[in-house]
């Protein structure tokens, strides 16, 4: 593997396996990897010749108030894993290599990046998609693999893609969970067991909106409020949204067909963790 920090260096990497004929694929990452990030490295090997990890905590997408500064940062335990995992060139650049200070662009996630989580983290998703759309020139890889963890997020770096033109190809991967069905973040290592136990409500809420929907319930209102009572058994959860939404639009209706969604975010403790289900049929692109 090799580990480079300079733009020009990532470019070069990349350059010389393109010039050999390689197909490229890259996993954009913020690091503290896991299995979820592993699963993506995976996937891209399906299709790559040389795979790129990019691990870059953007400080555009934390709100100030926000956990930036207490982001895991382990250095040594990433690198092993990504090696393990057998990523061939790892970008890890520093603040300064990727806004040297002289940004006048920033770009917009418009309507679809302000709800949501954008609701819940102003300006987040105009933070994501500059980082991504410059990850994705410097790097430019032949596909891009992202979870679909971060369902909104994925939607916005299709909208991307196809708005901006990249020649990148997306390619979505299912979310990887823990066996008692908590989808792997690198937020949960800030849950006391306690608030461990609680966050399998998520989970939880999300296959009772699913059960609802194969006994035939297709009001959205009622699907919803079947998810938000398992949330609400808990006092120590605090539910910031459970909708039921079209995953391309993020947009919901008043009744709920076959290729819809059900998104969740909640607070427990001082963790806020998302997670999301298709209404039927699995999680696979
Ligand atoms: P990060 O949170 O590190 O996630 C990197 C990628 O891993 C994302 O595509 C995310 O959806 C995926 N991922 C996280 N947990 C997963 C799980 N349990 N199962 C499957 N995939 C999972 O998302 C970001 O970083 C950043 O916003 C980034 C795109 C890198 C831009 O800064």
């Amino acid at each position: 593997m090799v580990i480079v920090s300079a733009i020009a260096d990532v470019r070069d990497a990349v350059a010389t396996a393109r010039a050999a004929g390689a197909r490229i694929g890259f996993v954009p990452t913020m690091g503290a990897l896991h299995k979820g990030h592993m699963s993506l490295v995976t996937r891209a090997q399906r299709e790559a010749d040389v795979t790129v990890m990019s691990i870059f905590v953007n400080p555009l997408q934390f709100a100030p108030h926000e956990d930036l500064s207490r982001y895991p940062r382990p250095y040594e335990e990433d690198e092993g894993l990504a090696r393990e995992g057998g990523v061939d060139i790892l970008f890890r650049p520093e603040t300064e290599e990727m806004y040297p200070g002289d940004r006048v662009i920033t770009v917009s996630a418009g309507e679809l990046g302000a709800e949501w989580e954008g609701r819940s983290r102003p300006g987040h998703f105009d933070g994501v998609l500059t980082v991504v759309a410059k990850l994705f020139n410097i790097v430019q890889a032949d596909f891009a693999v992202f979870g679909r963890k971060d369902l909104q997020q994925a939607a916005l770096v299709r909208a991307l893609v196809r708005d901006l033109d990249i020649p990148t190809k997306i390619v979505l991967s299912p979310i990887v969970r823990e066996e008692d069905g908590l989808a792997l973040s690198s937020r949960n290592r800030f849950l006391v067991p306690d608030d461990r136990a609680r966050a399998t409500l998520l989970n939880r809420s999300l296959i009772a909106v699913r059960e609802s929907f194969a006994q035939g319930v297709r009001d959205t209102d009622a699907l919803e409020a079947a998810g938000l009572d398992v949330l609400r058994s808990d006092p120590g959860v605090a539910p910031d949204y459970l909708a039921v939404i079209d995953p391309g639009t993020f947009t919901r209706a008043a009744e709920a067909t076959e290729g819809f969604s059900v998104i969740v975010a909640a607070r427990i403790g001082s963790t806020r963790l998302i997670d999301n289900m298709p209404l039927a049929g699995d999680d696979q692109d």
